[in-house]
């Protein structure tokens, strides 16, 4: 099957850098947003991305326009009806994503793919709410998803072998490498980065080091582009608590038990970059 429209539900921090990245490639792509300030932020960071690459030489400006021509904002999950395939991106909440897959199975042509870009909740759940589970898989990007180049395409027991083709096809055609996982918590990324993540925590909060030296331990030690407690703060600590939850309930190791600071600062509103206060403060 060949993809040329995509639909993504959701157009925050992850779903708006997934749908800049479709249009860029040339999908006409819609985006879509529950009201419409979320929506015109979201478009807004978009736009000001490819400004951005426009500014560094990267894109003409015909190419800015072309881009913006092919992105179309909506409010209205009637307009994925024509869609090839459609990427959820919304909250990581189970209840949510077992409201939004029916309604999207209702919405969309016969032969339409779904993919979660869910980053460790059970896709075959997602799946089993439709009538399609058979076009239904996992598509995990990375943050921040224009710029990062793994995907990993996740099979369900239920996925056919066409759909996980067409669908790492779709993820060379963004320019991504696809690795391909069993639908298990955490897949392969989140059952590596988590516990790394997690470990940066407990050590901060047994006091073993400060917040910089762990950072640049782990930065210049290892040579890894940020230092854990800044990756933290970048992919959002409600996100990452939300993944420990989502491996640890799978599992039961206390690899991925979420460490008591983690709990209190989501509590706390303490999201990381997004928030303006995480492990740093960005205010
Ligand atoms: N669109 C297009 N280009 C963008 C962009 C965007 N939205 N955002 C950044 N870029 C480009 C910049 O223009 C720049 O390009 P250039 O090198 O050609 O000038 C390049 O990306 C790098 O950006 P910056 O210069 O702003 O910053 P850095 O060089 O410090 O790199 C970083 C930033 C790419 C985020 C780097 O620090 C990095 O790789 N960090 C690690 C990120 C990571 O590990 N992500 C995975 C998190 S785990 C996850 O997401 C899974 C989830 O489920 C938890």
């Amino acid at each position: 099957m060949t993809i040329q429209k995509v639909g993504v539900v959701g157009c925050g921090l992850m779903g708006g850098g997934i749908a800049q990245t479709c249009a860029q490639s040339g999908y006409e792509t819609v985006v879509r947003e529950v009201n419409q300030e979320l929506l015109d932020k979201g478009l807004k960071r978009i736009y000001a991305a490819w400004d951005m690459m426009a500014s560094k030489g990267k894109i003409t400006q015909g190419q800015v326009n072309e881009n913006r021509t092919r992105l179309h904002g909506t409010l209205n999950i009637a307009d994925f009806a024509d869609c090839d395939l459609v990427i959820e991106v919304v909250i990581e909440n189970m209840e949510e994503k077992l409201r939004l897959f029916p309604v999207l199975d209702a919405t969309l042509k016969p032969g339409a793919i779904i993919v979660s870009n869910t980053s460790s909740l059970n896709v075959t759940q997602m799946g089993a709410v439709t009538k399609r589970a058979d076009k239904v898989c996992g598509l995990h990007f990375f943050n921040p998803a224009p710029v990062m180049k793994l995907v990993e395409v996740v099979r369900t027991i239920s996925t056919s072998e066409e759909t996980i083709n067409t669908v790492k096809q779709f993820a060379l055609s963004l320019g991504k490498t696809p690795v391909l996982a069993k639908d298990t918590a955490g897949f392969i990324v989140n059952f590596l980065l988590i516990p790394y993540l997690l470990s940066a925590i407990r050590l901060l909060e047994n006091g073993m080091a400060s917040r910089e030296d762990i950072d640049t331990a782990m930065q210049l030690g290892c040579g890894y582009p940020m230092g854990p407690l800044t990756l933290l703060d970048y992919v959002g600590l409600d996100t990452t608590l939300w993944a420990a939850e989502a491996i640890y309930e799978e599992y039961k190791d206390p690899l991925y038990a979420p460490p008591p600071l983690l709990r209190r600062m989501v509590l706390s509103g303490m999201f990381g970059k997004k928030s303006g206060k995480g492990f740093y403060n960005y205010q």
